[in-house]
């Protein structure tokens, strides 16, 4: 199990250009402060609690798109961008708290998950502490950010919901996923790159160009987190792999392999409507024979297809390192390996 995920230092993003990657990195390094500094407490417990996942590591790749993002615009080094980076942050993270109580996870960023560490009380109240903090930076930046972030937290907290209920009548599982992983995922990302454009103060066309990249983006980090937590076999994510499928959570391999008519796959579908939860050998031998199925090539490709049209949203904004770096992070999102 690794862990050691990406300190804070190095960014979780590859970039060409020197004067870039500093400028970044030293906005980054700000954003960093700001996050210490907003989830501490009068009590040093709570304080200890809510900085647990914070200091455990995590790629920062929400607070990084802020600052890509503001590089749009004319004014990149606004201190509302630093803040808005350290609101996403903080929202990110309260949800990871709540996240990990109902997936009942034992790591995540390569430490002791929160509800492990101490228990299920502690792990949920921490994420409302965070969750708090959040709300009340984000006042700070105004009453269309707070309507922004409000709107958001909906879309997260339906999504979350919408993963745990059947699909409507003739609605396809696949595209009820897909809705699933934008609310969830997908919002916070978006508004993300949203966030980093308006208070750069970017044009409403490249605003608008940026929150539709980043909606895109964020579905295909789930969607290749997914993909990670069943490919995965040495806990690289800093998580526990096939998680997902302990949990009985869809994810897209798995619900394109249901999709499969081939006898060949009369086991695979017979494991995946058992209980894996308990049940240690079905659960690993699922796990093998969906790694080697030709559903995780054809989610893999979905992913890579859904980065190209990211990419392409890219062509509102002028060629040069900026564009470099934002297509950089669609490449990195849909091929993640941590
Ligand atoms: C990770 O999913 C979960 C999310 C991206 C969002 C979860 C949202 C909530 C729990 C709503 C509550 C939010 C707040 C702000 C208090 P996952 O389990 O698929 O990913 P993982 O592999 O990282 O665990
Ligand atoms: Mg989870």
């Amino acid at each position: 199990m690794s862990t050691t995920p990406t300190s804070a230092g190095d960014l979780a993003l590859p970039i060409t250009d020197p004067g870039l990657e500093r400028r970044l990195k030293v906005q980054l390094a700000r954003v960093e402060e700001l996050l210490a500094r907003h989830a501490s407490s009068r009590s040093t417990f709570v304080t200890e609690a809510a900085r647990h996942l914070l200091e455990a590591g995590g790629k920062r790749f929400r607070p990084l798109l802020v600052l890509l993002a503001a590089e749009a615009g004319p004014n990149p080094d606004a201190e509302e961008v630093r803040t808005a980076a350290c609101v996403v942050e903080l929202t990110h993270l309260a949800s990871l708290y709540h996240d990990d109580v109902m997936d009942e996870a034992l790591v995540r960023r390569g430490a002791d998950s929160a509800n492990v560490r101490w228990d299920n009380h502690v792990a949920i109240l921490t994420g409302d502490f965070l969750f708090a903090r959040s709300s009340e930076l984000t006042a700070e930046l105004g009453r269309d950010a707070v309507r922004i972030q409000s709107k958001t937290f909906a879309q997260l907290v339906e999504g979350q919901i919408l993963e745990g209920i059947d699909p409507e009548p003739g609605v396809d599982p696949v595209d009820h996923h897909l809705e699933v992983v934008a609310g969830k995922t997908g919002a916070l990302i978006a508004t993300s790159a949203l966030y980093g454009a308006r208070f750069a103060g970017a044009s409403p066309e490249i605003e608008r160009a940026l929150t539709a990249y980043g909606d895109i983006v964020g579905t295909a980090f789930q969607l290749s987190d997914d993909i990670l937590d069943i490919a995965s076999e040495t806990g690289e994510s800093g998580k526990t792999p096939g998680t997902d499928l302990r949990e009985g959570v869809p994810t897209l391999p798995v619900l394109l392999a249901k999709r499969s008519t081939d006898p060949a796959d009369a086991r695979l579908l017979e494991l995946l409507e058992s209980d894996l939860a308990t049940d240690d050998a079905a659960h690993a031998e699922c796990l093998a024979l969906l790694r080697a199925h030709p559903a995780m090539d054809e989610a893999r490709r979905y992913v890579v297809g859904r980065a190209h049209q990211a990419k392409d949203l890219l062509t509102a904004l002028p060629a040069g390192p900026v564009r470099d770096a934002l297509e950089a992070f669609a490449d990195v999102v849909a091929v993640r390996t941590s």
